[in-house]
C-alpha cells in the first residue's frame, strides 16, 4: 500500500471535470472548492453521529470533544469560499451556463446536515420536499432526533434546568456543552453570510440562482434559522426578560 493507493487518487485526481468549452481557466477552481466543501460535509456529519452517540451515552466530555472538532471543520469549509473571492463576476459569467441547473440548493449533504443540526420549520420542508420525497440520506437525517433535544435530555438527566446548567455548573462539561452547540449555531450562520456575500459579489443582489431560486434574497433569509432556539432563549432570564 503507498500514499496514491491508500488515497485513490488515480481515481480521485479525475473526478475534476471542466464543463465549459473550450476549457474556461477559472471552471477547475470552481469544481474543487464545490467537491472540497463535499468532502467536508461527508466528515461533518460522519462527526455529527459520533456527536449524537456521545448524547445518547450521556458522555458530556465526548461530545464537547465531538463538537469542537465538528466547529473546526465548520470553519475549514467557511475558509474555503474566499477562494471564490477571486473570481470576477464577469469570468464567472463566462461558464455560468455550463452548469445548466446545477446548483448548490441540490447539496443533499448539505441539507441532511441542516436536518441532523434540528431545522424543521415549514419553509426548510418545503424546500427539501419541492422535488418529491426527500433522499435518503436527508430522510434518514430528518428521522434522527434533534441535536437541541438530545442536550435537552442530557440537563434533564442531570436534574437540572438549563438555566442551572449555567449558574451552578458554569465550568462543567454540560456548560461547555452548551456554549460549543451555540458556537456551532454561530459557525453555521458565518457560513451562510459568507456564501450569501460571495453571491451577491459574484451574481449580484437581484440575480436569480441557477436553482431557480432568488439568489441572495432567498439566502439573505435563511440568515434567520435556528437549530437551537432553547440554547439562545436561555441567555434572556439572566436579564430579567422574558425567555
Ligand atoms: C461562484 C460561487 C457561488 C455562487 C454564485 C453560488 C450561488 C448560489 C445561489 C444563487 C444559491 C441559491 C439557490 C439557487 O437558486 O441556485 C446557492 C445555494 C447554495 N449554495 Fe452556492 N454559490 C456559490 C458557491 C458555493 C459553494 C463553494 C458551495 C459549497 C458547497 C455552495 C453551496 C451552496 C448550498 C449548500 C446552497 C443551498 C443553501 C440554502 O438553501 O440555504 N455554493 N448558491
Amino acid at each position: 500500500m503507498d500514499y496514491g493507493e491508500y488515497l485513490k487518487l488515480s481515481g480521485l485526481l479525475q473526478l475534476q471535470q471542466v464543463q465549459s468549452k473550450p476549457e474556461h481557466p477559472d471552471e477547475l477552481l470552481f469544481i474543487i472548492v464545490h467537491q472540497a466543501s463535499e468532502l467536508w460535509f461527508k466528515v461533518l456529519l460522519h462527526e455529527m453521529d459520533q456527536l449524537s452517540e456521545a448524547m445518547d451515552a450521556n458522555d458530556a466530555p465526548r461530545a464537547v470533544s465531538s463538537i469542537t472538532r465538528i466547529n473546526v471543520l465548520v470553519t475549514i469549509v467557511s475558509q474555503q469560499l474566499s477562494a471564490l473571492d477571486t473570481l470576477p463576476p464577469q469570468r464567472f459569467a463566462q461558464f455560468r451556463g455550463y452548469l445548466g441547473t446545477s446548483s448548490g440548493s441540490q447539496s443533499d449533504q448539505f441539507r441532511a446536515i441542516e436536518a441532523r443540526s434540528g431545522l424543521r420549520d415549514a419553509h426548510f420542508l418545503q424546500v427539501i420536499r419541492e422535488h418529491g420525497d426527500p433522499p435518503a440520506l436527508v430522510q434518514k437525517a430528518l428521522d434522527a432526533p434533534l441535536m437541541q433535544d438530545q442536550f435537552l435530555t442530557m440537563v434533564d438527566r442531570a436534574g437540572l434546568t438549563l438555566e442551572q446548567v449555567y449558574t451552578e455548573h458554569e465550568h462543567g462539561p454540560l456548560a461547555q456543552l452548551a456554549e460549543g452547540l451555540l458556537a456551532y449555531e454561530q459557525q453555521f450562520a458565518q457560513w451562510r453570510f459568507l456564501h450569501v456575500q460571495l453571491v451577491e459579489r459574484i451574481i449580484g443582489p437581484g440575480t436569480g440562482g441557477t436553482g431557480g431560486t432568488l439568489g441572495a434574497k432567498y439566502l439573505n433569509r435563511t440568515l434567520q434559522n435556528r437549530f437551537f432556539p432553547a440554547l439562545w432563549a436561555v441567555r434572556a432570564k439572566f436579564y430579567g426578560a422574558a425567555g
